[in-house]
């Protein structure tokens, strides 16, 4: 991991160039870092040792961005990929050339790095990384792409060509999913090849069908597909859920239809949650029960605390730590993770277990009104962290300890830099793997007061 000191250069090479790199280090977020006549330029699809050819995509004035376009000499260390679609690595997985104990090496430096250099925090005890349990087959949600395909069929479902947004590669056994999740992809792209439905075509703004959402309960064995479209007349298609989407846009959020089952179900830390398609669940189920019990064990709980699960989704840290602490609050915006939420505490016998529907912006102060002020603070925010003003709305609760779990080192060092500065000491931080064979991180921190 490097912390690469800006170079100006007389002569920087202008955006569109392409530059034979060596690949030194990697930066925050997974790419690599490469000097091209001390101009530092950061390399998408690149590992530490490789020597790349690649496309500059951005020219600022002490840095620039680029691409690989081709691996003229792989590291050394690289090991084989083993998730290939159509020859190419699986974007999904752009570590996997790296052997395992160095990507877990990897993270710790990168957990590492943001809160001392972003946050400029210091003093923590940085606890061993978790790793994972499973290092394949470990995601319960995969979202698939629509595009054109190529050969035989007209139609391909798989995943975004990294660095050809428009390009569709075809999948036919991803190893970030169980055999179950690519038999149930490969079965909708069969109907619709048969059914001869086109794909979304976003620069022409034509065709039908745009993305295919599949969510698994490991635990359950509750398997749950959403198609999502343009709007369209179409022979009914072979899913639980359908999502019209009207527009030029992305994402895969809109009106939805149910025409099988409607809620997924899924078992963590001996408890049965309800999850609408709209709430969050973690992707990683084995890891999210580590996850949850390092949680709970930051959280020191005696049996009698008020508990604070701040982006609490469907209740899931809140409910699992239930039963050591005298009560649980849980706030989080969207409406239909708490109706889950509540749902889940009922339907596990949970009494002591409230949640209120609210942005965490709005809603901090009067819950803290309502509940009165909490001995612990759970907060899982999501990547953009929690924000000046919802730290502001956090020391106002003056807990003695938060447990903060992160997704995002860069946004969790801010965030705890502001908090320390307020009073609250960093004392420990233990990372996680949730996503091997990807630069993502999770942490655990516990800050105290
Ligand atoms: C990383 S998830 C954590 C969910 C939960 N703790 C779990 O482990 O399943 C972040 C959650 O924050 C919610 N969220 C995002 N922005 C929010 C906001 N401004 N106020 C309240 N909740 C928010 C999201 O809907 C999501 O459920």
């Amino acid at each position: 991991m490097t912390d690469a000191p800006p170079t100006v250069r007389a002569q920087r090479p202008r955006q569109g160039t392409e530059l034979e790199l060596e690949i030194d280090s990697l930066a925050q977020g997974g790419r690599g870092v490469a000097r091209a006549d001390g101009y530092v330029v950061f390399v998408a699809g690149a590992l530490p040792g490789d020597r790349v050819r690649a496309r500059l995509t951005r020219s600022k004035r002490t840095y620039g961005e680029a691409k690989t376009v081709e691996l003229l000499r792989p590291s050394s260390e690289r090991v084989a990929d083993h998730c290939l679609h159509d020859g190419e690595p699986c974007p999904g997985a752009p570590w996997q050339g790296m052997a395992y104990e160095r990507q877990l090496a990897e993270k710790a430096a990168q957990v590492d790095d943001a809160l001392r250099r972003i946050g400029r925090l210091d003093g923590f005890e940085l606890e061993p990384i978790e790793p994972a349990v499973e290092q394949w087959r470990y995601r319960n949600k995969l979202e698939y792409s629509f595009g054109a395909g190529a050969g035989e069929s007209d139609l391909a479902l798989g995943f975004h060509r990294r660095g050809n947004w428009a390009d569709v590669v075809e999948v036919e056994d991803c190893l970030l999913a169980s055999q179950r999740n690519n038999r149930a992809r490969n079965q909708v792209r069969d109907w619709a090849r048969r059914e001869a439905i086109p794909a979304y075509d976003r620069r022409a703004q034509a065709g039908v069908l745009r993305n295919l959402v599949v969510r698994e309960g490991r635990r359950t064995g509750e398997l749950q597909t959403r198609l999502v479209t343009s709007p369209a007349e179409f022979p009914r298609p072979p899913v639980d859920l359908h999502t019209v989407i009207d527009g030029p846009g992305g994402g895969t959020d809109g009106p939805t239809g149910v025409l099988g089952a409607e809620h997924l179900h899924e078992e963590l830390a001996g408890l049965r949650f309800r999850v609408s398609h709209t709430a969050f669940l973690q992707t990683n189920t084995e890891m999210a029960e580590r996850l949850y019990a390092i949680a709970g064990e930051l959280a020191g709980l005696r049996g009698r605390e008020r508990l604070f699960d701040l982006f609490c989704g469907i209740g899931a840290i809140g409910l699992s730590l239930a039963g050591s602490a005298g009560e649980v609050w849980g706030l989080e915006s969207v409406a239909e993770a708490i109706a889950d939420a509540e749902h889940n505490g009922e339907a596990n016998g949970i009494a002591n277990a409230r949640f209120v529907g609210a942005d965490a912006r709005l809603g901090i102060r009067p819950l803290l009104e309502r509940a009165g002020a909490p001995d612990v603070v759970v907060v899982d925010p999501p990547r953009a962290g929690l924000s000046s003003k919802v730290v502001r709305r956090l020391l106002e609760c003056d807990a003695p300890r938060v447990v903060y779990v992160s997704c995002n080192p860069t946004t969790l060092a801010p965030d705890a830099a502001q908090m320390v500065e307020a009073g609250y000491t960093l004392r420990r931080v233990k990372p996680v793997d949730m996503f091997p064979h990807t630069p993502h991180v999770e942490c655990v921190a516990l800050l105290e007061n």
